[in-house]
């Protein structure tokens, strides 16, 4: 990376969800307004547990923050148990309360997704654009949905699934067979985010958060483009997944 990202190096998975927890809480107390993203999959699961227990517990008031879904498979729906979506409604959204009218689904289904695509980027633009984009970082690099080869320009858009990808994904549903297409947020809709958050933790992402962080940003590594937005970017790793970098 040319220009870097903050990094901020914590102990343990706690430590990295506590904090991504507090700077959500952060923008959420600036401007409860707020249109945020938020990720699922495995990394982020003790983030929202510490969200929930913050807000039911009266700590943070996230009943009008705007939430808009990061990704997930077209063709399914946020009632169907195989989607992302659902992951984030049974880990986040409905045990924090977040009122319906306040979520915004990726548009996974309908005649025209591309049509669709455009329309949720512009849904995200009259939320006053995104104050906080929380992200992970996937195996092979990829960032919510943008795959290997996906740029900085990208936007929302439909996308080819990588066979890794599928194979990753399979895991959070007992091997079920995941879809071979998806709809994603784009490079370009993550880097207009006032503030970036990206979260990693385990040895096994070691390797891929050295790639990232040494190397120069890539169409290759998708993630590598948060390079891009320098200071507006935080990356909180804990120490297992930290070890590759280079000081
Ligand atoms: P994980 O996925 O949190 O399950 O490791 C991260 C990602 O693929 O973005």
């Amino acid at each position: 990376m040319t220009e870097k990202p903050r990094i901020t190096v914590v102990d343990d998975y706690d430590a990295m969800s506590k904090l991504a927890a507090d700077r959500v809480a952060d923008v959420l107390t600036a401007n409860p307004d707020a249109a945020i993203t938020v990720p699922t999959g495995s990394t982020p699961a003790g983030m929202y547990k510490e969200l929930v227990r913050r807000i039911n517990s009266g700590e943070l008031d996230a009943s009008r923050a705007q939430i808009f879904c990061l990704d997930d498979y077209l063709g399914q729906t946020p009632e169907d148990e195989a989607s992302l979506t659902k992951l984030l409604i049974n880990e986040f959204l409905e045990p924090a309360n977040i009122p319906a009218e306040n979520i915004h689904f990726i548009p996974t289904v309908g005649d025209d997704p591309h049509t669709a695509a455009k329309q949720y980027e512009a849904d995200i633009a009259a939320a006053g654009g995104l104050k906080l984009a929380v992200i992970g970082l996937g195996p092979n690099g990829h960032v919510a949905f943008n795959e290997p080869g996906s740029g900085p320009d990208t936007r929302t858009r439909v996308v080819d699934l990588t066979r890794e990808s599928r194979d990753q994904n399979a895991a959070y549903y007992e091997g079920a067979e995941i879809p071979e297409q998806a709809i994603t947020m784009g490079i370009g809709t993550i880097l207009d985010a006032e503030n970036i958050v990206m979260i990693v933790s385990g040895e096994g992402k070691a390797g891929i958060v050295g790639e990232m962080v040494n190397g120069p940003m890539t169409n290759d590594l998708p993630g590598s483009w948060i390079g891009q937005a320098g200071e507006r970017a935080e990356l909180i790793v804990d120490q297992a997944a930290a070890t590759e970098i280079k000081k």
